[in-house]
């Protein structure tokens, strides 16, 4: 992978493919303790976008003595995939599927299928990848 990037977790959790990409700083931050994060082939991600994959038990007023929630199954980011800056991948969103595009400052909550052009808080399909409306 090409540029830097903060990692949470073990190395060993992060799977990249071949001409992936890092734009520039911020550097995007990478949480692999739940579960682990699987990148394609030719996948791009912009400066100050994160990447989670665990959350905590808040309804419990105990929360932070208890284990962190995780699927522990990995992250998947697919081939060709575009996240733009400051994205936030959420726990919630396991796959982001082949040609798709995230747009800046979305934060994504649930899962993405290919092809598809995705943006806002909470993000949602705004159009399929090549211009027809969603
Ligand atoms: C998401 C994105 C790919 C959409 O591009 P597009 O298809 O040309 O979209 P448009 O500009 O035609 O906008 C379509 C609608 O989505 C909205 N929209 C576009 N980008 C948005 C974003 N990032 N967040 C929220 N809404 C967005 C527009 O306001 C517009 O809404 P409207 O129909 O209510 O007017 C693009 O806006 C984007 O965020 N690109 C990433 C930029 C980036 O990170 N660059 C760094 C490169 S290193």
């Amino acid at each position: 992978m090409q540029g830097q990037f903060k990692l949470l977790g073990d190395i060993h959790d992060l799977s990249v493919g071949q001409n992936c990409s890092l734009t520039r700083e911020p550097w995007p931050f990478f949480d692999v303790t739940g579960g682990g994060i699987v990148f394609g082939d030719n996948v791009v991600i912009s400066s100050g976008v994160h990447i989670l994959t665990h959350d905590h038990q808040f309804e419990n007023p105990n929360w932070r003595d208890l284990d962190e929630v995780s699927s522990g199954t990995p992250t998947e980011i697919k081939d060709n995939v575009f996240i733009g800056v400051m994205a936030i991948i959420m726990p919630t969103c396991k796959s982001i599927g082949v040609n798709s595009v995230v747009g800046a400052g979305a934060v994504v909550t649930k899962d993405i299928p290919d092809n598809e052009i995705w943006a806002g808080n909470p993000a949602k399909k705004i159009r399929y990848v090549g211009g027809q409306n969603g």
